[in-house]
């Protein structure tokens, strides 16, 4: 099956302050040494991938009292060019959610929502063609589904989270295309399996060793799929079904219990609705259709 890759518009932020002095998730160990020139130099190789790849990246500044900014998917949602900020659950990165929102107000974004309820951004919101997918359970509050469905006009399936290493939605469930997606069952509850397996009865389901090596925190671009190289087992699935995997090391950044899309928030602008409303008749301000990369 042919896939196409539309250009994407993502936001990173260069981990030049990253360091694990504080433990809030298991993958987090303050004992551990981090090379931080060598984080530098695995985060740069994504976003060079991206660049590559014909992606828009966007640069955070990183700020010195904030040593997992590097992980920009906890910032923000994005979708339909409407901004949900996010308000962190631990103290330690709580001043990130402010950063973010400066950048969104300075960048045009004028649709932009505060939260009340806790919610660590794309960590836990996953957005496929036909739903918010909602993680919950170690981060984001459960009101905070309510908040975002409220706020995006779109439907939000809760999902509940039980193993503490899979402790945001990203690090169990990766969307790959429209509602295409892989997981990983056993983060979830089995009333959540229940409603994954019935939503997502064609998902490549992952197995524990690929979901331990953090390969279900990956990015799609509806072609290429980039993850962490050490995820083997998926990249024969993922090129069965016509995605071009990408294996990408971002080793010291496993060490603050993220990968490739932690350190990825995507701006998803009017594109999505804009199919919605081309279709309905005299619609003349309708943005033309996203194009397409075709890297051949
Ligand atoms: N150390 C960060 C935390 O525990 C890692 C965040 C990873 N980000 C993600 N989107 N899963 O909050």
């Amino acid at each position: 099956m042919h896939r196409d890759a539309t250009p994407r518009r993502y936001v990173m932020c260069p981990p030049v302050h990253f360091k694990v002095t504080y433990s809030i998730n298991p993958w987090m160990d303050p004992t551990k040494p981090v090379d931080l020139p060598l984080a530098l130099a695995q985060w740069e190789d994504l976003r060079d991938r991206y660049r590559a790849l014909g992606h828009t990246v966007e640069l955070l500044d990183p700020r010195p009292d904030l040593p997992d900014m590097v992980y920009a998917a906890n910032g923000a949602t994005v979708v339909d060019g409407k901004v949900l900020g996010a308000r962190f659950a631990y103290p330690e990165r709580a001043a990130e959610a402010e950063a973010h929102l400066d950048w969104f107000r300075t960048h045009g974004f004028t649709e932009i929502h505060e939260p009340a309820h806790i919610n660590e951004g794309e960590g836990d919101f996953l957005v496929t063609a036909s739903w918010i997918l909602a993680g919950r359970g170690f981060r984001s509050s459960p009101l905070s589904h309510d908040e975002a469905q409220e706020f995006f006009g779109r439907p939000v399936i809760g999902l509940d989270l039980v193993d503490p290493r899979y402790y945001h939605l990203d690090t169990a469930l990766a969307v790959l295309d429209g509602d295409e997606v892989m997981y990983y069952p056993g983060a979830f509850s089995p009333g959540s399996r229940a409603v994954l397996a019935r939503l997502f009865p064609d998902a490549i389901i992952a197995e524990e060793a690929d979901a331990a090596a953090l390969g279900l925190n990956a990015v799609s671009d509806g072609r290429h799929v980039l993850l962490p190289q050490a995820a083997v087992g998926l990249f024969p699935r993922l090129r069965a079904r016509g995605y071009e995997p990408i294996g990408m090391d971002l080793g010291e950044l496993l060490k603050g219990g993220g990968s490739v899309k932690c350190c990825t928030l995507e701006l998803r602008e009017v594109r999505e609705a804009a199919s919605a409303s081309a279709s309905t008749a005299g619609a003349t301000n309708a943005p033309a259709p996203c194009p397409v990369i075709r890297p051949e």
